[in-house]
């Protein structure tokens, strides 16, 4: 994965520990986007779009973990990066959704066997939260300190994906529908932008580092089950795609990698666990905010929002 360049690669001169996270309000017209938006690559397509799935009521529940622990934070700099995580996570949230309402439920793909329950878990955790700490506010910290835990995890991969897909130029040059790319690199922009958010909630909470390496193991699972169950779910109910027969799905994931259209995710989830696992990692120490910011000043979505970089 990509690295931090040399300061002298770059006119930003940005605090990686700290850069400014700014809520971009874009909005997104999917009225010319087709089904398979990796022209000819419905498997790489449907595995980027089992991030569509989780990610509206995930991002969602990210907000819900940060927001239960934020009158626990003193610190002023932290309160202030956690506003700009909330108002960029939300967006996040709300673009994915186009994406599920407009692209495959328009299509005939139905994704609420997934989006639902995950709705409703989120529509009951408050109250969920709220009891437990009354009964047992011990256990009330331990479940809010596993869940920020495991977010931190979740976001270590979304920064590295998304500096992925920023640095990737094999997308452009197989034709993929330019919406969609810009979709994908301006939130993935933005997850390296607050990539230290969470971590470093979870640490001003007291979270230590035993709790922190078993949610990346159970996090490591979730991604993976999100990932592969969740394209063959969509690849079953693509009306275009015929028989989902394991050997050819798998050939076709195999040449999508090749292609670099996606990620090898076996590869690329678990070799990040000797970056992640190690004691004395900090996010800051992985990807590249001016990277980010150089994607957001030629983002068509980010443009059209009035963002000004400076
Ligand atoms: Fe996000
Ligand atoms: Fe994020």
């Amino acid at each position: 994965m990509t690295r931090p360049p040399e300061s002298d690669e770059t006119v930003f001169d940005i605090d990686e520990r700290h850069p400014p996270i700014k809520t971009r309000r874009v909005s997104f017209d999917w009225t010319k986007t087709p089904l398979h938006w990796i022209p000819g690559d419905p498997v790489g397509t449907h595995i980027i779009n089992s991030f569509h799935i989780v990610l509206p009521e995930g991002e969602k529940w990210f907000i819900q973990c940060v927001k239960d622990a934020r009158p626990y934070i003193k610190d002023e700099r932290l309160l202030e990066e956690i506003r700009g995580f909330i108002g960029q996570e939300m967006v996040h949230a709300r673009s994915h959704q186009g994406v599920l309402d407009q692209i495959l439920e328009a299509n005939g793909i139905d994704v609420t066997k997934i989006t639902v329950p995950a709705g409703k878990g989120n529509a009951d955790r408050p109250a969920q939260m709220a009891e437990l700490k009354k009964k047992n506010p011990r256990s009330w910290r331990r479940r809010l300190r596993f869940e920020l835990a495991a977010v931190a995890s979740i976001e270590h991969y979304t920064a590295v994906l998304g500096q992925w897909i920023m640095d990737n130029d094999r997308l452009d040059k197989a034709g993929v529908d330019p919406t969609m790319l810009d979709l994908l690199r301006w939130h993935g922009a933005e997850e390296v932008e607050h990539r230290s958010v969470v971590f470093d909630v979870y640490k001003a909470v007291g979270g230590r580092y035993p709790t922190r390496a078993f949610a990346w193991v159970v996090s490591l699972f979730f991604l993976y089950w999100a990932l592969i169950g969740g394209s063959l779910y969509l690849l079953k109910q693509d009306p275009t795609y015929g028989r989902v027969r394991p050997l050819k799905v798998l050939r076709q994931y195999r040449r999508s990698v090749r292609q670099g259209h996606i990620p090898g995710i076996f590869k690329l989830l678990l070799g990040e666990a000797p970056v992640y696992l190690r004691p004395s990692h900090h996010p800051s120490q992985v990807c590249s905010t001016p990277r980010a910011l150089e994607y957001l000043m030629g983002s068509p979505a980010a443009q059209a929002a009035g963002y000004d970089p400076y």
